[in-house]
């Protein structure tokens, strides 16, 4: 038998786990996370002063933790980013054919300063081809999932259906339109939700069946984050995963 030389051990664990933090600060830098693709996204900085960054804590194939830290002022109805997870395996399959879209979402602020105007949301975009990047002329929907939004900041358009009950619980449901595509928002009714383990089939069964969104409609990107406005905030995800299985 022969003894495995430690070179080929350490490359495999490499390969299994990302086991040194990375940060990234700048506007649209980006780093692979595993399955995942972390960005900051900076995209409205301009309305605003202040900074940002995002560390890759680790990543396992298809479960990360990362970190964002923010501090932004100015604009206090102004987004100033979307720093985020994009998944690059949950995507591409038509909402007909989905069986099952299981995620789970441990987060929680390390430290927040009084009054902080944030979201802490799914991003998640449907089109009519099985590819597109978000918010393009390829987006038919974008679908939020707020699992917290503080400090009095409010989704695109205005409430449709308060109070419904979706995967266990309660949300008031935004909607309206953005630029070529329609945004449906669910926002928590019931506080922070920062244990967050559901099947997303869930909602997108509620947006075929009540708001004429139609079963061929592709899964194109689904981004898990948080939207500053205003205030700071260290947000940590100790654990997130996402998957879309097919029938
Ligand atoms: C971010 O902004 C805060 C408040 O202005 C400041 O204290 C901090 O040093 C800044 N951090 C970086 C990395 O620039
Ligand atoms: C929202 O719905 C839940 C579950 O049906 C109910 O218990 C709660 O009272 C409702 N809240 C409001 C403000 O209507």
């Amino acid at each position: 038998m022969r003894l495995i030389s430690t070179s080929v051990i350490a490359a495999a664990l490499s390969l299994a786990s990302v086991s040194c933090a990375q940060t990234i600060n700048g506007q649209y830098d980006c780093l692979p996370a595993g399955d995942f693709t972390l960005c900051q996204n900076l995209w409205g900085e301009l309305s605003g002063v202040g900074n940002q960054s995002s560390t890759l804590i680790s990543s396992t194939g298809d479960a990360v933790s990362w970190s964002t830290t923010w501090n932004w002022a100015n604009n206090p109805n102004n987004v100033k980013s979307y720093a985020n997870i994009l998944s690059n395996t949950a995507k591409g399959v038509q909402l007909q054919n989905i069986a099952s879209a299981p995620t789970s979402w441990s987060w929680t602020y390390e430290t927040e300063s009084e009054g902080l105007r944030a979201d802490v949301s799914y991003d998640i975009w449907f089109g009519e081809a099985p590819s597109g990047v978000a918010a393009t002329s390829a987006s038919s929907y974008e679908i939020m999932i707020w699992l917290s939004g503080q400090g009095g900041i409010t989704p695109v358009g205005s409430v449709t259906k308060p109070n419904i009950t979706v995967a266990g619980f309660q949300w008031d449901l935004w909607s309206g339109p953005n630029a070529n595509w329609e945004v449906f928002s669910f926002k928590t009714a019931s506080g922070d939700i920062t244990e967050f383990n559901v099947d997303l089939q869930e909602f997108f069964t509620y947006l075929t069946q009540n708001e004429g969104v139609a079963a061929s409609q592709y899964v194109q990107a689904i981004q898990t984050g948080t939207e500053p406005f205003t205030g700071n905030a260290v947000l940590m995800t100790s654990s997130y995963s996402v998957a879309l299985n097919s029938l």
